[in-house]
Order: C-alpha cells, then sequence, then structure tokens
C-alpha cells in the first residue's frame, strides 16, 4: 500500500460531490493526526473534479476531551484519555451535524496541547468541505456511548505503528509539550498504555489497516 492509494481512497468518498466524513483511529502516538494532516496537505489543492476550493477539513476528536474542572469532579483526572474522560455523545452529534450538511459553517472544538484542554470555536468548516477528516482514539470503541460514532463516519481506517517506535513518539511529544522525562514515561507506559490495548481490540473493526511501514514512511507533521 502508498500513500498515494491512501490519497485516491480518501478523494473518491466524495466522487458524487455529496459531503463524506473519513475516521482514522489507532493507538496514542501511531499517527492518527499526523496521517490527516499529511492527507490534508496534499489533497487540499487537489479536489476531485467540479468540486470547487476549500473542499477538505480536519476535524480531531481530540477536541471532546472533557475539561479539567469536569475531570476533577468525576475523579478522572489521572486517566485522562480514556474512553469515560471525552463527550462522545458531542462528538457524534457533531459528527452528524457534519453530516447533515445544512450549515455555512460548522465550529469544531480544538485541543490546546499546552493547556491540554479543549477550547470551542477553534476550527471553522466550510459549507464548501465535501472531505472531512476525523481522528481520534475511540472511533471504533462500543463502550461508553462511542457506539454513536461508527454510523457516522463512511470509513474508518487504523493506523499501525510498532510499539517501540509509537511509545518513543509518545513519550518525546509528552516531554515537547511540558512533561518531566520520568513522568512522561509513566504517562505512556500507565494510562496511554492501558488505553492502547482498547483501542487494539477495536483494530478488526476497521476499513482498512494503514501498515506501519507506510507510517514510518511518513516525515512528522509541524506542530
Ligand atoms: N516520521 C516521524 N518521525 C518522528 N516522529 C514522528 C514522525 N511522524 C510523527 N511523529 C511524531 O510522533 C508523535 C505522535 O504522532 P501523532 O500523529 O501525534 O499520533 P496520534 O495522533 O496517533 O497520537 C507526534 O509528536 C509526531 O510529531
Ligand atoms: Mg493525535
Amino acid at each position: 500500500m502508498t500513500f498515494d492509494q491512501l490519497m485516491d481512497r480518501a478523494r473518491s468518498l466524495v466522487a458524487e460531490g455529496t459531503r463524506a466524513l473519513l475516521g482514522i483511529t489507532g493507538p496514542p502516538g501511531a499517527g492518527k493526526t499526523t496521517l490527516a494532516e499529511h492527507l490534508i496537505q496534499t489533497l487540499a489543492p487537489a479536489p476531485p473534479p467540479l468540486i470547487p476550493e476549500q473542499w477538505i477539513a480536519h476535524v480531531p476528536m481530540d477536541g471532546f476531551h472533557l475539561a479539567n474542572k469536569e475531570l476533577a469532579r468525576l475523579g478522572r483526572c489521572d486517566r485522562k484519555g480514556a474512553p469515560d474522560t471525552f463527550d462522545p455523545a458531542g462528538y457524534a452529534a457533531l459528527l452528524r451535524r457534519l453530516h447533515e450538511d445544512i450549515d455555512d459553517i460548522v465550529y469544531a472544538p480544538g485541543f490546546e496541547r499546552t493547556l491540554e484542554q479543549p477550547i470551542a470555536g477553534t476550527i471553522p468548516v466550510p459549507r464548501s468541505a465535501r472531505l472531512i477528516i476525523t481522528e481520534g482514539n475511540y472511533l471504533l470503541f462500543h463502550d461508553h456511548g462511542w457506539d454513536r460514532v461508527r454510523p457516522q463516519l463512511n470509513e474508518v481506517w487504523y493506523v499501525d505503528l510498532d510499539t517501540e517506535e509509537r511509545v518513543r513518539r509518545l513519550i518525546a511529544r509528552h516531554v515537547r509539550f511540558g512533561k518531566e522525562p520520568t513522568a512522561a514515561a509513566a504517562w505512556a507506559s500507565g494510562t496511554d498504555e492501558c488505553n492502547a490495548v482498547l483501542i487494539n481490540s477495536t483494530r478488526s473493526h476497521a476499513d482498512l489497516i494503514v501498515p506501519a511501514n507506510l507510517m514510518r514512511s511518513l516525515g512528522a507533521p509541524p506542530d
């Protein structure tokens, strides 16, 4: 499988000009955001025939993290990133609204990595957007209300990366965004690893597996 084949497959989802939603899932640090950004960068200037500009948008699931204050109320600060530390119903409602394709603009929340909190109204999705790429941990998960998500998506791809490289990248990302190296390693082998096991259990439900060798060949995206 090549990156060009992934591009063609993503582009073909909007062949009729109807809005399509493509999901990308996989464990923490596997490269979901990286793949989405590469696809958007290369596809943005190359819309399908008869589709106008601004045809592609990126709406991460990460914007549906609960705020720290709510995690504290729930006693779940130390498990941030687990299935019950998001608002899956809110995410599914946003995806449904995008699918309905009736609003001139839909604002999606973003996740601010330094604050480690979501911020509403961060991502404007214009009506012209025909392909929405959404990515995150639990697109194929069933418990805690996540089963509402998959029906809103045309396809879901699962990103593979060998565990050693994935954990190395994950720790580097934690450090880049302010964790001490020891705390970063502990978080990666604790909370992140528990989540990775859950996410891995959804792998067989994916429409496509993006192989590790392809993921390794993609360069790191700009932060
Ligand atoms: N080719 C690469 N080499 C080194 N680091 C990379 C590469 N591709 C991505 N990364 C980094 O790995 C980390 C994890 O990737 P990311 O796309 O954020 O994963 P996910 O969204 O699945 O958690 C990020 O900090 C990213 O910049
Ligand atoms: Mg990500």
